[in-house]
């Protein structure tokens, strides 16, 4: 199974789009944000270290992800990387120890971004992702599959919000050009509903042709 690197700003569906995939298709879902919110959740040492950072809507550095995601993906396929690699040294980094096949990129503008994410609950018990314009959960506030209190993410604060649309901007934007060079680059129109947005990666995957 080939290697895919899910690549957008913020609140682009990176995450939605990625648990879907990984469900049906059995891709191995790695979120780097996912892996720091539980190592903060569990007090680490590297939780200890990553949580201002993230706290901030900073990156965590470079040494420090791409040390947690080698250790995870050694010698796999089928990863799907989620909010990985962000910065141009990360995707260098990644290519001593995986293969990249495919990077879909997930085209959402700012304004978009802003109202998604300050819109968006999840379930601190089970993961799921709800978002209170475009997909709300059937009762007030709580998860459909375990019942749980939803939750609002620490960084969902609309000055967070905002600061990491603009480390993006500064920092990840750069991959886009970086693997449309290579010639493995996919655009997806990520301001779609949730169902077309999943219709077109799929696509994009089965016909390999970026
Ligand atoms: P991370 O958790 O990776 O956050 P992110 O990249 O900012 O992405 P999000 O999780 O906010 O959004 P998403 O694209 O997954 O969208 P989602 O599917 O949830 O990182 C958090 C922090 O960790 C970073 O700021 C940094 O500090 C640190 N970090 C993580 N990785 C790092 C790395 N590699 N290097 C350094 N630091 C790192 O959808 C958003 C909302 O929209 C939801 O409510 C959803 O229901 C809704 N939605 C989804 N799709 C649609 C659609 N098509 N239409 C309408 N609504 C939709």
């Amino acid at each position: 199974m080939k290697n895919l690197i899910l690549l957008g700003p913020p609140g682009a569906g990176k995450g939605t789009v990625a648990k879907r995939l990984a469900a049906e298709h059995g891709y191995l879902h790695l979120s780097t944000g996912d892996i720091l919110r539980e190592e903060v959740a569990r007090g680490t040492e590297l939780g200890k270290k990553a949580k201002a950072y993230m706290d901030a809507g900073e990156l965590v550095p470079d040494e420090l992800i791409l040390a947690m995601v080698k250790e995870r993906v050694a010698e796999k396929d089928g990863v799907l990387f989620d909010g990985f690699p962000r910065t141009l040294a990360q995707a260098r980094g990644l290519e001593e120890f995986a293969t990249v096949d495919m990077v879909v990129f997930l085209e959402l503008d700012r304004d978009t971004v802003v109202r998604r994410l300050s819109a968006r609950r999840v379930c601190p018990k089970c993961g799921a992702l709800y978002n209170l314009l475009t997909q709300p959960p059937k009762e007030d506030e709580r998860c459909d599959r375990c019942g749980a209190e939803l939750i609002q993410r620490d960084d969902d604060k609309p000055e967070i919000i905002s600061r990491r649309f603009q480390v993006y901007m500064r920092d990840s934007a750069p991959l886009v050009d970086y693997y449309r060079e290579k010639g493995i680059l996919v655009r997806v129109d990520a301001a779609r509903p949730p169902e077309e947005v999943y219709s077109a990666v799929v696509s994009a995957i089965r016909d390999d042709r970026p």
